[in-house]
């Protein structure tokens, strides 16, 4: 009989990518997720072009009781914690919101994973945890340092799930960090759908792409890189699903050591710079996007990097997608979908 994985927050952007590649690969799939930062609707487009259906639960990680009613109802055979608050400058403004989501609403889950002796995580975590590197990859060894509240958050909930893995019998876990995940599935039914105006670069071209925006403010142009604007490395939204995929497998194989928790990075160890992006989102459209230099954004650092060896020795994983592809996927999803699910 298939394994059954819980998602939380599976309705969410990287979440519907993660539940159709869960189901694709013949795993049945519950999504428990309040709907606070997503649609239906993309429960609805993942049903339609996968192998199987998801069920959809609407529920907060904070309440303990739904947690309780989901678990007697569904058998559990490992989770992947993907809800949560993900918005940096709203976690500096109501740092209270973040703690109690990302922070308490973990340990809620956690706890009612030993309650229903469900004994597998994957926790969504960031490569916003690390500290400064001066521009050198990232590997999972790298100090962490994370210096806003929602950085903190993710910090935190490792450091929870790494002393209740280690402190309760049968359990093992994953943590991933992302680098910067883009792109939208390639037949274009499922991305990206953010709401008011848009915090990041893909999603900000993708609006200008379509007309509703005048054009991309480049934060930056004097860092100290090749040509002066802001390194990053973006990874293709269906890399990283492929990879949570390999997670659960990798918890359920011989391979994995109960009561350890392991770090992977899940980045392509390619940077790509903000005009870089630029030129390749007018190849992938066909036509100039319009641009702005504009000072640097507070709180950004010139390169920000994987290294991601470990992803490849320790569950076989290895980004596949280039940043032509992931900005050619990423608009078919723009262009047919110009207001997201709405
Ligand atoms: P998203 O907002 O699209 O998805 C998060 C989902 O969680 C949403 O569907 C939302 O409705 C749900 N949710 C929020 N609070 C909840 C609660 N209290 N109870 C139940 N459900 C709740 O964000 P995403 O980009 O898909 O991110 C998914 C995860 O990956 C998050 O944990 C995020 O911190 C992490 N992450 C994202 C990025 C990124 O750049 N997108 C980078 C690193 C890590
Ligand atoms: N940028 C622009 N113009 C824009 C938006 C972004 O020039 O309109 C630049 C930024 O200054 C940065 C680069 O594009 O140099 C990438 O910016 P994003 O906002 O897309 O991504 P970040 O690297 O800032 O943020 C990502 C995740 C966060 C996470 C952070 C940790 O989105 O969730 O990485 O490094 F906290």
């Amino acid at each position: 009989m298939s394994k059954t994985v819980l998602a939380t927050g599976g309705a969410g952007y990287i979440g519907s990518h993660v539940v159709l590649a869960l189901l694709n690969a013949g795993y049945r799939v519950v999504v428990f997720d309040n709907l606070s930062n997503s649609s239906p609707k993309a429960i609805e487009r993942v049903a339609r072009i996968s192998n199987g259906a998801p069920v959809l639960v609407e529920g907060d990680v904070r309440d303990a009781g739904a947690l309780d009613t989901l678990f007697e109802n569904h058998k559990i055979d490992a989770v992947i914690h993907l809800a949560g608050l993900k918005a940096v400058g709203e976690s500096v403004a109501r740092p209270g919101l973040y703690y109690d989501v990302n922070v308490a609403g973990s340990s809620q889950l956690l706890n009612a994973m030993l309650r229903h002796g469900v004994s597998r995580m994957v926790f969504s975590s960031s490569a916003t945890v690390y500290g400064e590197t001066g521009g050198r990859p990232m590997d999972e060894n790298t100090p962490t340092g994370p210096v806003n509240p929602y950085g903190k958050t993710k910090l935190m909930v490792e450091q929870i799930l790494t002393d209740m893995t280690a402190a309760s019998s049968g359990w093992r876990s994953v943590v991933l960090r992302y680098f910067n995940p883009v792109a939208a599935h390639g037949s274009g039914e499922i991305g990206e759908d953010p709401l008011g105006v848009p915090d990041n670069l893909f999603p900000f071209i993708a609006q200008v792409a379509t007309g509703r925006r005048a054009q991309l403010d480049i934060f930056g142009n004097d860092y100290d890189t090749p040509d002066g604007t802001a390194i990053r490395d973006y990874i293709h939204v269906e890399d990283l699903a492929r990879g949570h995929v390999m997670a659960i497998e990798h918890l359920f194989s011989g391979q994995a050591a109960d009561n350890r928790t392991s770090v992977v990075n899940l980045g392509t160890g390619q940077g790509s710079s903000v005009r870089e992006v630029h030129r390749a989102w007018e190849a992938a459209c066909g036509f100039d996007i319009a641009t702005r230099n504009a000072p640097r954004r507070a709180g950004d650092v010139a390169i920000i990097c994987a290294e991601p060896g470990k992803a490849a020795d320790l569950l076989g994983w290895r980004a596949k997608y280039d940043l032509a592809r992931m900005c050619a996927d990423h608009w078919r999803w723009q262009k047919r979908n110009p207001e997201g699910y709405r």
